[in-house]
Protein backbone atom coordinates (compact mmCIF):
# COMPACT_ATOMS: atom_id res chain seq x y z
CA UNK A 1 0.00 0.00 0.00
CA UNK A 2 0.99 3.54 -0.62
CA UNK A 3 -0.26 6.90 -0.09
CA UNK A 4 -0.47 9.15 -3.37
CA UNK A 5 -0.46 12.46 -3.88
CA UNK A 6 -3.77 14.51 -3.60
CA UNK A 7 -3.76 16.87 -7.28
CA UNK A 8 -4.61 20.05 -6.32
CA UNK A 9 -7.66 22.35 -8.37
CA UNK A 10 -5.65 23.25 -11.71
CA UNK A 11 -4.44 20.26 -12.32
CA UNK A 12 -6.25 19.18 -15.57
CA UNK A 13 -7.65 16.18 -14.22
CA UNK A 14 -9.95 17.16 -11.51
CA UNK A 15 -11.78 18.37 -14.44
CA UNK A 16 -12.38 16.07 -17.04
CA UNK A 17 -15.46 13.22 -16.15
CA UNK A 18 -14.04 10.08 -15.29
CA UNK A 19 -14.70 6.85 -17.45
CA UNK A 20 -17.14 4.29 -16.00
CA UNK A 21 -15.58 1.66 -14.65
CA UNK A 22 -16.04 -1.66 -15.88
CA UNK A 23 -17.43 -4.63 -14.42
CA UNK A 24 -14.90 -7.08 -14.89
CA UNK A 25 -12.44 -4.89 -13.96
CA UNK A 26 -13.75 -3.98 -10.30
CA UNK A 27 -12.45 -7.28 -8.78
CA UNK A 28 -8.95 -7.17 -10.06
CA UNK A 29 -5.96 -7.24 -7.84
CA UNK A 30 -5.10 -4.01 -9.59
CA UNK A 31 -8.34 -2.57 -8.51
CA UNK A 32 -8.08 -3.92 -4.66
CA UNK A 33 -4.67 -2.13 -4.50
CA UNK A 34 -5.84 0.81 -5.80
CA UNK A 35 -8.43 0.65 -3.30
CA UNK A 36 -6.51 -0.16 -0.33
CA UNK A 37 -3.97 2.80 -1.52
CA UNK A 38 -7.18 5.75 -1.13
CA UNK A 39 -7.95 4.12 1.81
CA UNK A 40 -4.87 4.77 3.53
CA UNK A 41 -4.32 8.41 1.26
CA UNK A 42 -7.85 9.64 2.57
CA UNK A 43 -6.74 8.14 6.30
CA UNK A 44 -3.17 10.43 6.10
CA UNK A 45 -4.88 13.66 4.37
CA UNK A 46 -7.92 13.00 7.53
CA UNK A 47 -10.78 13.44 5.30
CA UNK A 48 -14.18 12.41 4.45
CA UNK A 49 -13.75 11.53 1.27
CA UNK A 50 -11.66 10.45 -1.55
CA UNK A 51 -12.38 10.25 -5.48
CA UNK A 52 -10.16 8.55 -7.82
CA UNK A 53 -9.52 11.73 -9.66
CA UNK A 54 -7.58 13.26 -6.90
CA UNK A 55 -5.07 11.08 -7.19
CA UNK A 56 -4.69 11.52 -11.22
CA UNK A 57 -6.88 8.14 -11.79
CA UNK A 58 -9.71 9.45 -14.06
CA UNK A 59 -11.92 6.76 -12.93
CA UNK A 60 -15.62 6.82 -11.76
CA UNK A 61 -14.49 4.99 -8.10
CA UNK A 62 -15.08 7.81 -4.65
CA UNK A 63 -15.05 6.33 -1.00
CA UNK A 64 -16.53 8.21 1.72
CA UNK A 65 -15.92 7.23 5.39
CA UNK A 66 -17.92 9.47 7.86
CA UNK A 67 -17.32 8.93 11.65
CA UNK A 68 -20.85 10.60 12.77
CA UNK A 69 -21.16 11.96 15.74
CA UNK A 70 -21.88 15.84 16.87
CA UNK A 71 -20.89 18.54 14.86
CA UNK A 72 -21.28 22.26 14.33
CA UNK A 73 -24.40 20.97 11.91
CA UNK A 74 -25.87 19.01 14.81
CA UNK A 75 -25.51 15.55 15.12
CA UNK A 76 -24.36 13.50 11.83
CA UNK A 77 -25.00 9.84 10.97
CA UNK A 78 -21.99 8.19 9.95
CA UNK A 79 -20.96 6.62 6.98
CA UNK A 80 -18.92 3.22 7.49
CA UNK A 81 -16.44 3.11 4.84
CA UNK A 82 -17.73 2.45 1.71
CA UNK A 83 -16.71 1.98 -2.08
CA UNK A 84 -18.74 3.76 -4.91
CA UNK A 85 -17.64 2.44 -8.79
CA UNK A 86 -20.50 4.56 -11.39
CA UNK A 87 -22.30 6.17 -9.03
CA UNK A 88 -25.59 7.57 -10.29
CA UNK A 89 -27.29 10.38 -7.90
CA UNK A 90 -30.75 10.79 -7.77
CA UNK A 91 -32.71 14.14 -5.80
CA UNK A 92 -35.50 13.23 -3.96
CA UNK A 93 -36.34 16.10 -2.35
CA UNK A 94 -34.87 19.16 -4.01
CA UNK A 95 -35.28 21.31 -0.90
CA UNK A 96 -31.49 23.00 -0.66
CA UNK A 97 -29.44 23.46 2.95
CA UNK A 98 -25.87 24.79 2.62
CA UNK A 99 -22.49 23.67 4.57
CA UNK A 100 -19.32 25.49 4.46
CA UNK A 101 -17.24 22.92 2.05
CA UNK A 102 -13.66 21.93 1.66
CA UNK A 103 -12.05 19.90 -0.41
CA UNK A 104 -8.41 18.02 0.09
CA UNK A 105 -7.80 19.27 -3.83
CA UNK A 106 -8.54 23.09 -2.55
CA UNK A 107 -6.70 22.98 0.35
CA UNK A 108 -6.62 26.44 2.79
CA UNK A 109 -10.07 26.94 1.50
CA UNK A 110 -14.22 26.83 2.83
CA UNK A 111 -17.38 27.80 0.55
CA UNK A 112 -20.72 27.71 1.50
CA UNK A 113 -22.04 25.65 -0.92
CA UNK A 114 -26.11 25.01 -0.87
CA UNK A 115 -27.16 21.48 -2.41
CA UNK A 116 -30.40 19.51 -2.14
CA UNK A 117 -30.55 17.53 1.27
CA UNK A 118 -32.30 14.11 0.05
CA UNK A 119 -31.26 12.41 -2.53
CA UNK A 120 -30.51 8.53 -3.54
CA UNK A 121 -27.16 7.24 -4.76
CA UNK A 122 -27.04 3.91 -6.96
CA UNK A 123 -23.81 2.42 -7.39
CA UNK A 124 -22.05 -0.79 -7.30
CA UNK A 125 -19.70 -2.09 -4.92
CA UNK A 126 -16.08 -3.30 -4.28
CA UNK A 127 -17.98 -6.54 -4.77
CA UNK A 128 -19.41 -5.93 -8.34
CA UNK A 129 -22.84 -5.61 -6.36
CA UNK A 130 -25.72 -3.32 -7.61
CA UNK A 131 -26.20 -1.37 -4.24
CA UNK A 132 -28.86 1.60 -2.72
CA UNK A 133 -27.92 4.49 -0.78
CA UNK A 134 -30.47 7.26 0.61
CA UNK A 135 -29.73 10.16 2.56
CA UNK A 136 -30.30 13.19 4.00
CA UNK A 137 -28.61 16.23 5.29
CA UNK A 138 -25.08 16.76 5.69
CA UNK A 139 -24.68 13.07 4.01
CA UNK A 140 -26.30 14.18 0.83
CA UNK A 141 -24.16 17.46 0.55
CA UNK A 142 -21.29 14.50 1.28
CA UNK A 143 -21.85 12.47 -1.67
CA UNK A 144 -22.42 15.05 -4.35
CA UNK A 145 -19.66 16.68 -3.35
CA UNK A 146 -17.77 13.59 -4.16
CA UNK A 147 -19.54 12.80 -7.12
CA UNK A 148 -18.79 15.98 -8.72
CA UNK A 149 -15.22 14.88 -9.20
CA UNK A 150 -16.26 12.26 -11.38
CA UNK A 151 -18.14 14.57 -13.30
CA UNK A 152 -15.04 17.06 -13.49
CA UNK A 153 -16.94 19.66 -11.12
CA UNK A 154 -15.33 20.55 -7.40
CA UNK A 155 -17.48 22.99 -4.65
CA UNK A 156 -15.96 26.44 -5.75
CA UNK A 157 -18.46 25.44 -9.23
CA UNK A 158 -21.35 26.01 -7.10
CA UNK A 159 -20.42 28.83 -4.63
CA UNK A 160 -23.05 31.70 -5.78
CA UNK A 161 -21.41 34.33 -3.26
CA UNK A 162 -18.21 34.68 -3.86
CA UNK A 163 -17.59 36.76 -0.22
CA UNK A 164 -18.65 33.03 1.05
CA UNK A 165 -15.08 32.02 -0.36
CA UNK A 166 -12.52 32.00 2.18
CA UNK A 167 -9.18 31.10 4.04
CA UNK A 168 -10.08 28.49 6.50
CA UNK A 169 -7.63 29.47 9.04
CA UNK A 170 -9.79 33.00 9.03
CA UNK A 171 -13.15 30.93 9.02
CA UNK A 172 -12.16 28.70 11.67
CA UNK A 173 -10.81 32.34 13.75
CA UNK A 174 -14.60 33.30 13.46
CA UNK A 175 -16.37 30.54 14.36
CA UNK A 176 -18.05 31.36 17.58
CA UNK A 177 -16.52 29.31 20.69
CA UNK A 178 -18.47 26.90 22.05
CA UNK A 179 -21.28 27.43 24.20
CA UNK A 180 -19.81 26.62 27.86
CA UNK A 181 -23.30 25.73 29.94
NI1 LIG B 1 -13.39 17.27 -2.74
Amino acid sequence: MSIHPIIKMGHPTLRKPAKAVALADIETTEMKALIADMIETLHDAGGIGLAAPQINQPIQLAIIEVPGGPSRYGMIEPIPLTVFFNPVLTVIDPEEAGYWEGCLSVPGLRGFVSRPQHVRVDYTDASGKDATLELQGFLATVVQHEFDHLAGRLYVDHIRDMTQLVFEDEWLAQQAPEPID
